[in-house]
């Protein structure tokens, strides 16, 4: 598959002692929802004012639409839509007033205009003033105009920021929707896994200005089940500790209960019919998956002794 963005070996400093990014490569794939993830301060816009030419890029390379961004970059920012940090719209229009006004500028067809408001679910706002619109309907507003003149990529920096969870579950289905009904990329930002995970189909981490893991989601939900754990209880822990140990090799009681690293569903049912077999009750067999927060939580963490991962 063709990557919408490529980058490699982007550094970036504010000041000669203050390194903001360290030797970023991007892979995000054509048509994919691609989650840029990392807490506060991590260097995620940072990121993605390089990639649209906000700031100067001082090292490394940056392609988009597999092609060299600087010699290109006209051509190449006239198919990507942004939405950074909160739009900027005019509080004494409505949402309509101020799609023409871009709609102007951007010198696309004027029925493009109804089309976003549909897409994005504000086409009956009619005369209200965006002034008075809610966060949630604001950043509708903002992704409306970034639509407008059809990109190819959409670049958002949270947009789900300070929207409630009812609003947040409504960006992601109508960011779904706009992936699905065009085939644009999206890149996402956010500081939270579990807002996006439903959403994305690839997962960039990025911490204190390094990546961390790129891959598809699904990668990043196996290195999640190489995490978990499995907890027997029985009614006679000392017993079955030895059973385990012989099986699996690693095995340890916690609070009276066998705890085993991950195990295939095969070594499961062997592990319980020789319990059965040695007339040790089972009572519970269950599995505990750290949540996806949790291994995002290990591979930020702040020093490599706490991140497995590393
Ligand atoms: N204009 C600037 N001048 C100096 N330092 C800056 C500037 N903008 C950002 N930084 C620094 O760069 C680092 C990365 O900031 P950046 O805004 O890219 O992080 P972020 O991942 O977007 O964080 P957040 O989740 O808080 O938005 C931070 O240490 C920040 O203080
Ligand atoms: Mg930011």
């Amino acid at each position: 598959m063709g990557h919408c963005i490529h980058t490699t070996g982007l550094n970036y400093f504010f000041s000669k002692k203050e390194q903001v990014l360290h030797d970023i490569h991007l892979h995000v794939p054509e048509g994919s929802i691609y989650g840029f993830l990392g807490p506060n301060g991590a260097g995620k816009t940072t990121t993605l004012r390089l990639l649209l030419g906000l700031l100067r890029q001082q090292s490394g390379d940056i392609h988009i639409f597999g092609q060299p961004f600087e010699p290109n970059r006209q051509s190449i920012l006239g198919r990507i839509g942004s939405l950074i940090e909160s739009p900027s719209l005019y509080s004494h229009l409505t949402a309509r007033e101020n799609l023409m006004i871009w709609q102007k500028v951007y010198q696309c067809p004027k029925n493009r205009i109804e089309a976003v408001l549909r897409l994005t679910g504000i086409a009956d706002t009619g005369e209200k003033k965006t002034g008075q619109f809610s966060l949630g309907m604001k950043q509708r507003l903002g992704i409306a105009v970034a639509l407008l003149h059809a990109p190819r990529l959409l670049i958002l920096d949270e947009p789900t920021n300070g929207l409630d969870p009812g609003g947040i579950v409504e960006m992601r289905e109508l960011l779904r929707q706009i992936n699905q009904e065009s085939g644009i990329t999206i890149v996402i930002s956010s500081h939270l896994l579990s807002e996006i995970e439903k959403l994305v189909t690839d997962v960039g981490i990025i911490h204190r200005g390094k990546m961390q893991f790129e891959g598809p989601l699904d990668e990043l939900m196996r290195v999640r089940r190489s995490h978990s754990s499995l907890v027997i209880e029985t009614g006679a822990p000392d017993k079955a500790l030895a059973l385990a140990q012989q099986t699996c090799g690693e095995a340890r009681l916690i609070n009276g209960k066998i705890n085993l690293p991950h195990q295939d569903k095969t070594t499961i049912a062997a592990l319980n019919h020789q319990f059965v077999m040695a007339d040790i009750p089972v009572y519970q067999i269950t599995g505990k998956e750290d949540d996806l927060e949790s291994i995002f939580m290990q591979m930020t963490a702040t020093t490599p002794t706490q991140n497995p991962l590393l």
